[in-house]
Order: C-alpha cells, then structure tokens, then sequence
C-alpha cells in the first residue's frame, strides 16, 4: 500500500520517540512491502521561533494533503508557562488541530498485556487481564464551549461552559458501540448523571443508540466511582465512554494503573471518508501518546518510545486497515519486554536499562 503521513514531532521528548516510530515505520515498508513516506511539519515551540504561531498555516496544509497525522508531543517546561514561547502551546497545537480536523473521537487502549502486570503499581492480581478502551469525546463539551473572565462588582470571576448536542453525543457513542463489537461486547457510559444536565443528554441519547446495538451490554456509571473502579476492579471494564473532560482525567489515571503513561497510544478520528463498499473509505486521524513532551528528560535519549510506536500501530490500523502490520509492532514490543529490554521507566531495581534508540532497535529485530 502507498500513502502519505504528516510527522509533527514537535517540542521536548517529540523528536526522540518520533524518530523511532520512524524508523518501526521503515522496518514496517520492509517487512510488508509498503510504501509509505513521511512528511515533516513543525509546531510548538520551533514552530513559534521560526513563524511566531504554535501552528503555522503551512504545516496544516501539509495535514491536509496527507492521510493522517503522526503526531509526537508539544509544550515547554511546567516552569516557563507564561512566556510567549510556550503559552497556549498545547492548547493551540492540539485543540487546534482537533477541531480543525474534526477528530470528534478519541481512542485510548489501556491494555495490560501477559507478563507486563509488574508495570503497575497495583497488585498483579488485580490488574492482570486489564484491557480497557477510552472512548473520548474530543471536540465539544467543557473544552469547546464560551469561556471569559470579568468583574461583577469588583470580584474577578471565570466561567466555561460545558455544551453537548445529541448529534456531537451519537456520533462518538456510536464508535464506542462499534469498538465494543469487536472486543468483549459491553459499553460504559461515564458520567455525572446525579448533578450535570449534559450527562443526562449523554444517557438518553446512548439509550437511543443502543437500540442499533442489541447485542452490547451498556451500563452507566459516575465519573468519581469510575476512577474508584479503574483501581479497585480495572479488569471489569471493557469500552469505556465519556465527555471531553472526564476522558482527559480518566485516561491518564488508567495510564498510571498500567504502568506508566509512557505506555498509552492514542487515536483521535474523525468520519470515514470515501466508498466503504468500494474498499477504500479511509479514516483521518491523528495519533499521539497519552504523554506529553516531558521537557526534564528531553534530548537524554531516555524517553520511552512505546507510546509513539504504538501510535504508528493504531494509525495503520484506523487510517489504512492494516490490522497485521499494528499487531505486528504491538506483538514486537512486547517480545522486546519478554526479552528483558526496558527503557529506564520501566526496568526494575537491577536490571538493564536501554536508551530510546537501543530499545527501537530491539523492536525492530522482534519485528523483522
Ligand atoms: C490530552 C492532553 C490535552 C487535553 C492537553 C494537552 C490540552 O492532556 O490529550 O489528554 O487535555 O486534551
Ligand atoms: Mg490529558
């Protein structure tokens, strides 16, 4: 298959776990005689020294002419959020290009594999057979709606908004549904049903929609005892949907509870595009880790690329289909973990740690 992807790596930790997604991308050509070529587009902070904007225009045409976005990481140090250079860095790079994409949902796996449950921090036997999919909703709600600040009688005061329509709710529940078709058939709709008016839209809108869907088994639960649940009993979910705000908090405590976020791929879609039946309705998306750009590590050659090379799988797999080619780097990783080769986050009291490039080239030889 040919096709064309745009690579943002963007600032910190971007660049380094970029270039090995890159090269599992090669090693992927290879291997399964494609041919698919990379674009580079800067953002973020290199972005802004060389065109003052987070997101320069350039680099969304680029987008635009590609298939789908690999996408690495921006943003400054936690220090520094208020200089020119990084303000809004995250918000305009990556909202932005949620919305002008329209990647109305967001896909993060949160899976445990066999003989990784050390990775977490909870007990083995509580975590093994964890495998939960985030369905997030990504362009609406709290995030999106008005936000200001003003004085009312000399008090300073802020407000968002928080808006859902039903259409903006059945368009991510429906790919929630579809998702938990091919996995263990039951839907979680999490919510704050018991205070909030748009949860309320939520459930009655997943009600409806669940009349397509008999054969899922949909229950509904509040967001604080979801994140209760995602530590006491994280093997009992299996898809997981929710609004822009709860799956922004939820996504990175199941990122904590399987290890590390260092872990956690993500997809965020939009519609299909083109004639299904045809065989070539393709899906735009961007993918990026759960992380972010970890500035305190950048340029150590430390970083664990697993997030990003596991963003490469999804995108081969919602963008183009290529359910082999993504199993086959997902199934690679986890030989290289068998084979004891860890990067730093997560090798245990004693043994070897790998760089960035040493643990890519590990993977690339489980692949090859
Ligand atoms: C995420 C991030 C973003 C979000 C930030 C960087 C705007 O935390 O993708 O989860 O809140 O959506
Ligand atoms: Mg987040």
């Amino acid at each position: 298959m040919r096709g064309t992807i745009a690579v943002l790596a963007g600032d910190g930790i971007g660049p380094e776990i970029m270039a090995s997604a890159v090269r599992i991308l090669d090693a992927v050509n290879a291997k399964f005689g494609h041919t698919f070529e990379t674009k580079e587009g800067v953002t973020g902070g290199v972005a802004y020294d060389k065109f003052g904007v987070h997101l320069p225009a350039e680099t969304v045409e680029m987008c635009k002419k590609a298939d789908a976005i690999l996408f690495g990481a921006v943003g400054g140090p936690v220090s520094d959020q208020e200089s020119t250079r990084w303000k809004d860095a995250e918000k305009n790079v990556i909202l932005g290009l949620r919305e002008k994409f329209n990647l109305f949902a967001n896909l993060r796996p949160l899976k445990v594999w066999q003989g990784t449950e050390s990775f977490s921090p909870l007990k083995p036997d509580l975590i093994a057979g964890m495998d939960v999919l985030i369905v997030r909703e990504l362009i609406a709600g709290i995030y999106f709606g008005p936000m200001r600040r003003y004085e009312v009688d000399g008090e300073i005061t802020a407000e968002e908004t928080s808006r859902y329509t039903w259409k903006e709710i059945a368009s991510v529940v429906r790919i929630a549904f579809v998702a938990a078709q091919k996995r263990r058939k039951k839907l979680t709709i999490v919510d704050k049903a018991n205070v909030l008016e748009t949860s309320r839209l939520w459930r009655d809108v997943t009600r409806f929609i669940h009349a397509e869907f008999p054969d899922i088994a949909m229950d509904f639960m509040f967001v604080d005892n979801a994140a209760q649940q995602l530590v006491r009993s994280p093997a009992s979910f299996d898809v997981i949907a929710t609004d822009n705000m709860f799956g922004d908090i939820l996504s990175d405590l199941g990122g904590a509870v399987v290890g590390s976020l260092g872990l956690v791929p993500s997809a965020s879609i939009s519609a299909k595009v083109g004639s299904a039946s045809g065989g070539n309705a393709r899906r735009f998306g961007l993918y990026e880790p759960a992380h972010g750009s970890a500035p305190d590590i950048a340029g150590k050659n430390i970083a664990n690329p697993t997030a990003q090379i596991l963003s490469l799988a999804m995108l081969l797999r919602y963008t183009y289909d290529l359910d082999k080619e993504a199993q086959a780097i997902e199934e690679a990783v986890l030989s290289a973990w068998k084979a004891g080769k860890k990067t730093k986050d997560l090798a245990a009291k004693g043994e070897e740690i790998l760089s960035t490039d040493d643990f890519t080239s590990c993977v690339i030889e489980q692949l090859q």
